[in-house]
């Protein structure tokens, strides 16, 4: 919803319209991946909890699921980061007992979403048998 890299620059090459405005020939454009990942016209309820909400591409149109940005500069370490990021969840939750320190956390945003007091964890090796 909120990737570390939340956006990326373009720069208009031609006057370009989008919604009501007018955006001019050279001027700078800042994407941000969490407005497309929150729009309600396209995600009904952006703030309920639905890690399948991406996958359903029947329902959502292109370009929907943004995180690696898109089109001929997408990010290529889109697959290795993906692949990454399920190893060490997997080894995470497989290995390892969590439990949450901290009941009363909140998110803030400067500029990307992190926890306001840090995520303390406490975590305990599981036995593999
Ligand atoms: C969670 C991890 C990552 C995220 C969220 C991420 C996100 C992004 C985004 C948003 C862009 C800009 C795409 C655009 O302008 O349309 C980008 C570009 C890029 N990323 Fe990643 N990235 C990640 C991991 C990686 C990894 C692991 C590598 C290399 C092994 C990598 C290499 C690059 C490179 C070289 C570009 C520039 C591509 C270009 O401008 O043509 N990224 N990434």
């Amino acid at each position: 919803m909120f990737p570390p890299i939340f956006g990326g620059f373009r720069k208009a090459l031609k006057d370009i319209e989008y919604g009501r405005y007018v955006i001019p020939e050279g001027w700078q454009i800042f994407w941000v991946a969490s407005m497309t990942h929150m729009d309600y016209s396209i995600f009904p309820e952006p703030s309920k909890f639905d890690p399948s909400r991406f996958e359903n591409q029947a329902s959502i149109p292109p370009y929907c699921y943004v995180p690696f940005g898109a089109g001929p500069r997408i990010c290529p370490g889109y697959e290795f980061a993906r692949i990454e990021t399920l190893v060490v969840i997997h080894y995470l939750i497989t290995h390892f007992k969590w439990k949450l320190l901290c009941s009363d956390n909140f998110f803030s945003r400067n500029p990307t979403s992190f926890p306001s007091k840090g995520l303390p964890v406490q975590i305990t090796p599981k036995k593999i048998l």
